[in-house]
């Protein structure tokens, strides 16, 4: 059997005495070495939450130079989905941007954003988002370790399948869909008589390629950066949900931060939200465009009454979930509709 190696005595002591030091550093001496923050999330960097990573980073060490250095890991390279909230938890990356749709482990009130035909446009999400109530559900997760900084844009999820017919409820009964991590959608699903599969983001490309799942629901931005549309038949424009997010940190790296840094990354923070928030319209724009530019998946524009029946198809939904979320939050969200 092979002994592990002795340490000398003299390094040993040695290292102790240097962890010692670093220990007992005082803060200041702490905050001359830049600080490392490491932002991960799982979209490409020509999305918004790609852009708006990348601004958040130009800014952050423009206003904190030597300060902090900030490293930004796009398309789930260093976590994906299932892994990045334990990441924060854990310290091991400083900020995450999941979809809102990701948060039920942590609080069932942010399931609101996830109720089906609740927000008419992006401008109301905004609203809400902008209102006392919004704000206040950045802050109801601190006792779970996370503290919401931002939310952050992308936009209205379009519904799209390998079927030729992408019209009316009906046209989806039966099939399998990927879902994220949620069970309003998980419901939203099962109420149009549907397959919902619970599945990370960077897996979808390959389960609608191979034909694991038959469709998705996705903003205009996600299925063109990830070429859904080009692994689907028909993407029909229901705009039934919103896909945003919620930039978020451990709460207890963040307020262990010397003031001036917590300071300046806020600041660093509410003029990236605004660019990903322009960012996230224009792509949206352009996306879809793009899609309908490439030819290969037909973009099925809706009737009124079409949508009416997507809506009534998907109600009992809020039945459900109204006792988790709480009426009052509804209420506040539906206000935003003006
Ligand atoms: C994202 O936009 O971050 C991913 C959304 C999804 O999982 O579909």
């Amino acid at each position: 059997m092979t002994s592990m190696p002795s340490i000398p005595r003299r390094r040993c002591v040695m290292s102790l005495a240097g962890a010692a030091a670093v220990l007992a550093a005082p803060a200041w001496v702490k905050a001359q070495t830049p600080i490392v923050v490491k932002f991960s999330h799982v979209v490409a960097e020509k999305t918004p939450k790609g852009q708006g990573s990348l601004k958040f980073k130009e800014l952050a060490e423009k206003k904190l130079a030597g300060k902090v250095q900030v490293q930004v890991f796009p398309s789930s390279q260093l976590f994906g989905d299932a892994k990045e909230m334990e990441a924060l938890l854990l310290g091991d990356v400083h900020l995450i941007a999941p979809s809102l749709s990701k948060f039920d482990r942590y609080t069932k009130k942010v399931q609101l954003f996830d109720l089906p035909f609740l927000f008419d446009d992006i401008a109301a999400v905004d609203h809400f988002q902008s209102s006392a109530p919004g704000q206040d559900l950045l802050k109801s997760m601190t006792s779970r370790g996370l503290l919401g900084l931002a939310y952050w844009h992308n936009g209205m999820k379009q519904l799209s399948t390998n079927r030729d017919k992408l019209e009316r409820p009906e046209d989806v009964k039966g099939l399998k869909f990927r879902i994220q991590a949620s069970d309003v959608l998980e419901a939203q699903f099962r109420a149009l008589g549907a397959n919902p599969q619970k599945m990370a983001f960077a897996e979808v490309y390959q389960a609608l390629q191979s034909g694991v799942v038959d469709g998705q629901e996705n903003t205009w931005s996600n299925i063109y950066s990830q070429k859904f549309h080009e692994v689907q038949k028909t993407i029909a424009e229901t705009n039934h949900g919103v896909i945003d997010y919620m930039v978020v940190t451990n709460a207890k790296w963040w307020d262990g931060l010397p003031a001036d840094v917590r300071k300046g990354l806020s600041e660093a923070m509410a003029e990236a939200t605004a660019y990903a928030n322009k960012m996230a319209g224009d792509f949206n724009e352009d996306d879809k465009k793009k899609i309908e530019a490439a030819g290969k998946a037909r973009v099925q524009k809706l009737t009124k009454a079409d949508v009416a029946a997507w809506r009534k198809a998907m109600e009992p939904v809020w039945k459900k979930f109204e006792g988790d979320i709480g009426r009052d939050l509804i209420d506040a969200a539906l206000k935003s509709n003006k």
